[in-house]
């Protein structure tokens, strides 16, 4: 395929409610929107003073202290979520290394990356699954790794990231992990605190975990020459003073983050057992993911587009991949899910007739 046939399928996201509704004919207000990776339970909103509403926002000094916490890093800057540094780092690395020319990026997985440095006119080379042969790596060259991957779930661990890591080093390249989602996976196996040059950047996610991705706020893990050359291209008010003091309450708030994980789990495991009940083994192939999302491979390949086309017609929005084989499912909250066990047996019953009618 080539890049504009795959860009063209590819820059779709979950999250376009209004659209799909249209499409579909059901008003916004009764679906059930399961297509992104959001946490289905918000971080409460605390008490924001009406002059944090009025002034312009300042740089928060306790912001910036208890997100070093939080990433256990040493430096970071705060952003207008993880999406503006992926858009501006191409241009800023080919400022950094005039000899770059060949990312990695992983073929599934989220494409705003590859999109980025493509646009850049940088070379791609798309991995599947496992990362790309570490011999193979090219001379300043930039890696992009996500963790866990946002569709498939993988995680990748540090025995593995470091050895890329020193590589990238050792060929004057750059290694950028995005760890939009790592907030849910157990023993915190985030890589922010092995930022030591500026050869590696972390991205951190704030609004899927805290279910607020609407606030728009992120960081940026890097060492002093990232901090800088991005503060100086972000300028004074990236971030809005209500986000920053919402995200300075929410990384605080270590029951929360605790109680937060657990129900997310448990939610999780619940909706997986009914997914592989209600579609099965005959039809399922296998269900990735994590605390945040799981996505459903299938036996037969036009499976995932036909079940997307059922559940949209009972209001029900997941995620179809861009390759159109496989579903994305947000996690439910505890209320929602009687309606998603209706619509996928719905869905299901649906689909064995089209089958015996030979469509
Ligand atoms: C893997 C990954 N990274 C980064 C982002 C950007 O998120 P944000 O800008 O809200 O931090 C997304 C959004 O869905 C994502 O899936």
């Amino acid at each position: 395929m080539n890049y504009n046939d795959w860009v063209k399928m590819t820059l779709i996201h979950g999250g376009q409610l209004h659209q799909v509704a249209e499409q579909y004919k059901i008003p916004t207000a009764d679906w059930l929107d399961l297509s992104t990776g959001i946490a289905p339970i918000s971080y409460p909103i605390p008490n924001i003073p009406l002059t944090v509403w009025q002034q312009l926002p300042q740089q928060s000094s306790e912001l910036i202290a208890v997100a070093k916490q939080y990433y256990q890093c040493q430096q970071l800057v705060v952003t207008n979520g993880s999406q503006a540094i992926i858009q501006a780092l191409p241009t800023l690395y080919r400022q950094k290394n005039i000899e770059s020319q060949d990312v990695y990026v992983p073929y599934r997985g989220y494409k705003e990356h590859a999109h980025a440095w493509k646009m850049a006119g940088y070379t791609l080379h798309f991995y599947q699954g496992n990362l790309p042969e570490i011999t193979k790596l090219q001379p300043n060259s930039v890696l992009v790794v996500i963790n866990p991957n946002n569709p498939t779930g993988q995680v990748f661990n540090h025995e593995v990231l470091s050895q890329y890591q020193a590589k990238l080093k050792q060929l004057n390249g750059l290694f950028i992990l995005d760890e939009a989602f790592i907030d849910v996976i157990p023993n915190n196996p985030s890589f922010s605190s092995q930022v030591n040059d500026s050869h590696t950047l972390v991205l951190r996610s704030f609004g899927k975990f805290f279910g607020l991705a609407g606030i728009r706020i992120g960081f940026l893990v890097a060492d002093n020459y990232w901090c800088q050359k991005f503060e100086a291209l972000l300028g004074p008010w990236q971030v809005n003073g209500p986000a920053q003091i919402i995200a300075e309450h929410a990384l605080r708030d270590t029951n929360w983050h605790i109680e937060q994980c657990n129900k997310l789990n448990s939610l999780r495991i619940h909706q997986e057992a009914l997914l592989w009940q209600l579609f099965t083994k005959k039809l399922v192939k296998c269900i990735q993911g994590c605390d945040l999302f799981l996505t459903l491979s299938f036996h037969q390949h036009d499976s995932a587009k036909k079940i997307y086309h059922l559940l949209c017609q009972q209001g029900i929005y997941c995620r179809l991949s861009d390759e159109q084989e496989t579903l994305r499912f947000g996690i439910g909250k505890e209320g929602s899910i009687k309606r998603l066990e209706s619509a996928c047996r719905q869905a299901c019953k649906n689909l064995n007739e089209l089958k015996n009618t030979g469509n």
